[in-house]
């Protein structure tokens, strides 16, 4: 047995192991109490996160229950007053012998060329437990090795054991029931069903949980061995939800990302982007050298100290001129020095960390917050006003999830489509065109009909938050065609109709919370601070006036008003919901300054590039949606001559005649404490190791004005009305540049509800043709009952066409005309 240090004991039903008095909690299984109390029970299907099925069978040990002792499996059972276990008895360690030559009859044991051997359960317990020796001497079971049954994982049939966790996994935790048993008897195996691929957003889980070599990952196979792998714990930075998770590194290379069980935060779950976007890490598009241009020319290799000096005297303007879009991908210590360049010292206050498809800083920074363990707690009540979370936050819908099968929670959806947590929702509703205030505020008083959504599911929604308890309120934009104004409102109503409502922002972007922190966004410095009257201690100036959001930036540039424009890992041209307002902006200014990893649309017309070190190369802070700091590691050293963020910014402030006044990161974590309130009291030090990571003390008491809700836009008769959000797997750069990750977009294509298709006579046809002004465009469409009726859901950046050309920044774009197409 490996025996651990015993954690602290707690009362509750007392029972007797290996002879010894323990105290067990109420209902806890009889594998975990010993876990707890230092006893390690072998075993392969039981998984903490999962419910226990005893398959396997080798955590059998002997039990009295009062009737004499006899084997149990110990996952099963829960541990009942005077107990009496012996996990090391003769018979527990003859059943435990025996479950292993059995599991091993038909196992290929090809260890030497098996991803997982050195990490591998059945190894370890079959050296621990095992008989030592085989009887069987038949022919072995055998399947093709391995098979594709996703973009993303192989599998080996011959190593699988039959613990059911991958399909447990798939089927109850991600809800995408893909992968299953099949066959019966000697010839059970687990597989996919013909022609549907293990496509699901989760699946890189299941290779995690394997308990042996059975599902691999495409982009780890034959990387390396356990014993080469270099570890230290980070977190994902690709959306905001900031999943724990475990980088490791060969050779200088980073090789695999695993998921970190935080109870707080992503429970050991990982999205396959939080999983495989590392490999843009590795890219050889990688930009490795500083790149500046003269007029009209080519971009070409620089001196590090030529480039800064450049991107100084293209801030030595006029700081009105100056525009600086970007930011959710740095770490806060970065975050602070650019706001501290730019608003500190070049004086600007027109820099926006969300690129048009956000919400306003003071609601993501004023709204009380709730954190993702109270929103998802058992019994809870969680209000969704936002974008399908599996497709923005994956991580966060597993939680959302949980809690709704399994914990009783209550959700209630208010999406302008239907998500993939309708078919669990309590109760779903779909806003129309600018209608979500009056929609919601129909959920506290009876105050009129609201088209489309039926008079009986308002009453619903009413009795159910006839309640004190609080409301979790998860919000963002659901609608990229529409106002984020909609939002607003619907938030402002919430707000003022239950003021102990708490409020969690799902916006999109990795950072973003921890840059709004910082003060990226018009209005703000770091801390929340609103009043720039009040100056910070080490800036020498702040700006006396606000400036400008991303849209104002890019409508002020193309008014020829930015002379300077700077991107930090920010692409507009591709990103922001308006192209033909991001492309007259870029006509407009005189010097670009990237500071990006790769050459994208945008940072291709940079006067300036300089190269950062990105995800794995960089130590740092996420500060997550709910406010919590955890700490983002390098692994890696960055290729070429890339610096971090910080760096760049401290050396151009430096080349303004400024010293930032950090040279370290431990310089930089004191000043972001003497500076921003909220981070006065971050131990840095202990955020290494602090478990799930401290939540910001955010005690702002801000007396939030909302104003009367917008009116909703006019809806053209003939029209559809159009809903544009984003998919998980889409043209962005780091999906891209990822490798494995690449191919998964799909193509564009046109979603109607099954009714308009019919109502369209469009059974028999492959295409249909949008118009909207002087726009008109073929696309394939889909029946998809995801979608209401009269309306057409076309996702943003998808290979094939970018839904951007038809989306005017600050205006809705609420009905598009469709018809059937000649391409047919
Ligand atoms: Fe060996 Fe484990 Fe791989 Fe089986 S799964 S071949 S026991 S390393
Ligand atoms: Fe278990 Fe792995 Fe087989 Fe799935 S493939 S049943 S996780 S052994
Ligand atoms: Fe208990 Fe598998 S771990 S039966």
């Amino acid at each position: 047995m490996t025996a651990t240090e015993p954690t602290e004991a707690v009362t509750g039903v007392p029972f007797t192991l290996n002879g010894k008095e323990y105290e067990a909690e109420q209902g806890e299984l009889l594998i975990e109490a010993c876990d707890r109390n230092g006893v390690h029970i072998p075993r392969f299907c039981y998984h903490k996160r999962m419910k226990p099925v005893g398959m396997c069978r080798m955590c059998l040990v002997e039990v009295d229950t009062g009737r004499g002792m006899k084997l149990e499996p110990s996952c099963m059972l829960p541990v009942t007053p005077e107990m009496k276990v012996e996990t090391e008895s003769e018979a527990t360690k003859a059943a435990q012998d025996g479950v292993l030559e059995l599991l091993l009859t038909n196992h290929p044991l090809d260890c030497p060329v098996c991803d997982k051997g050195g990490e591998c359960p059945l190894q370890d317990n079959a050296y621990a437990f095992g008989p030592g020796e085989s009887r069987f001497v038949e022919e072995k079971r055998h399947y093709e090795k391995p098979i594709p049954i996703s973009d993303l994982v192989h599998l080996d049939r011959e190593r699988c054991i039959l613990c059911d966790r991958c399909t447990r996994f798939a089927s109850d935790v991600a809800g995408d029931p893909l992968i299953h048993f099949i066959d019966r008897g000697s010839s059970t195996q687990v597989n996919t069903f013909p022609d549907h691929p293990f496509s699901s957003y989760f699946s890189g889980n299941t290779v995690q949980i394997c308990p042996v070599g059975a599902l691999t990952a495409s982009p780890y196979r034959f990387k390396a061995r356990p014993w080469d792998l270099d570890t230290v714990e980070s977190t994902a930075m690709v959306d905001a939800t900031g999943a724990r998770v475990l980088l490791q590194s060969s050779q200088n290379e980073l090789v695999r990302v695993l998921g970190v069980d935080s109870d707080a935060v992503n429970w050991g779950w990982l999205s396959d982007k939080e999983r495989f976007i590392y490999q843009a890490t590795n890219s050889s598009s990688r930009i490795t050298e500083p790149m500046a241009r003269g007029g009209g020319q080519e971009l070409s290799p620089v001196r590090w100290v030529d480039g800064l000096s450049s991107a100084a005297r293209a801030l030595q303007i006029d700081p009105a001129r100056v525009g600086v879009i970007g930011g959710a991908r740095l770490t806060v210590e970065s975050q602070y020095a650019w706001a501290k360049l730019i608003k500190g010292v070049v004086g600007s206050d027109n820099l926006d960390a969300q690129i048009g498809d956000g919400l306003p800083a003071v609601l993501t920074l004023g709204l009380p917050r709730t954190t993702i363990a109270q929103a998802c707690a058992p019994g809870g009540i969680i209000v969704l006003i936002g974008p399908d979370p599996k497709e923005e936050q994956p991580s966060l819908y597993l939680r959302i999830r949980h809690a709704v099968t399994e914990e009783g929670a209550t959700l209630i959806e208010v999406t302008p489509r239907a998500t993939s947590l309708s078919d669990i929702a309590t109760v779903s509703l779909r806003s129309g065109p600018g209608s979500i205030s009056q929609l919601v505020a129909n959920f506290f008083a009876e105050v009129g009909s609201v088209e489309g959504v039926s008079d009986a599911a308002l009453a619903k929604v009413r009795s159910l938050l006839n309640t004190d308890d609080p409301i979790s309120v998860l919000f963002g934009r659901g609608n990229l065609a529409e106002s984020g104004r909609y939002t607003e409102d619907a938030l402002g109503v919430i707000r003022n109709s239950r003021p102990n409502a708490k409020f969690l922002p799902m916006l999109r972007r990795g950072n973003v919370v921890g840059a709004l922190e910082m003060g990226f966004s018009p209005g703000f410095l770091p801390g929340g601070v609103r009043n720039f009257g009040a100056g910070l201690e080490n800036w020498p100036d702040v700006p006396q006036t606000t400036g400008k959001n991303c849209d104002g930036i890019l409508r002020a540039a193309a008014a020829g008003e930015i002379d300077t424009l700077v991107l930090l890992g920010a692409d507009p041209l591709d990103d922001f919901p308006d192209s033909a307002l991001a492309h007259d902006a870029f006509d407009g200014v005189d010097t670009v300054i990237a500071v990006d990893t790769f050459m994208t649309a945008s940072s291709r017309h940079a006067s300036i590039f300089f190269p950062a070190a990105m995800f794995g190369e960089v130590d740092g802070t996420f500060c997550n949606l709910e406010g919590r700091l955890s700490p983002v590691r390098a692994k890696v050293t960055p290729p070429g001559l890339c610096r971090p963020d910080w760096m760049i910014a401290a050396e151009i402030g430096s080349q303004l005649g400024f010293d930032m006044g950090f040279a370290t990161l431990a310089e930089l974590r004191a000043e972001i404490s003497s500076t921003a309130f909220s981070f006065a009291k971050v131990d840095w030090a202990a955020l290494d190791n602090a478990e799930d990571g401290p939540l910001l003390e955010l005690d702002r008491d801000w007396d939030l004005e909302f104003g009367e809700p917008a009116e909703p836009p006019v809806v053209a008769s003939y029209g559809m009305r159009l809903i544009v959000d984003r998919k998980l797997w889409d043209l962005g750069t780091m999906t891209q540049e990822a490798g494995h990750l690449a191919s998964l977009s799909p193509g564009a294509a046109l979603h109607f509800s099954p009714t308009d298709v019919q109502m369209m006579d469009l059974a028999n046809q492959s295409y249909v043709t949008i118009d909207h002004g002087d726009i008109s465009f073929d696309l394939p469409f889909v029946s998809d009952h995801r979608v209401p009726p009269r309306s057409a859901w076309l996702p943003a950046r998808l290979p094939g066409f970018d839904v951007r050309k038809l989306l005017s920044a600050g205006r809705s774009i609420t009905s598009v005309r469709v018809r059937t197409s000649e391409a047919n």
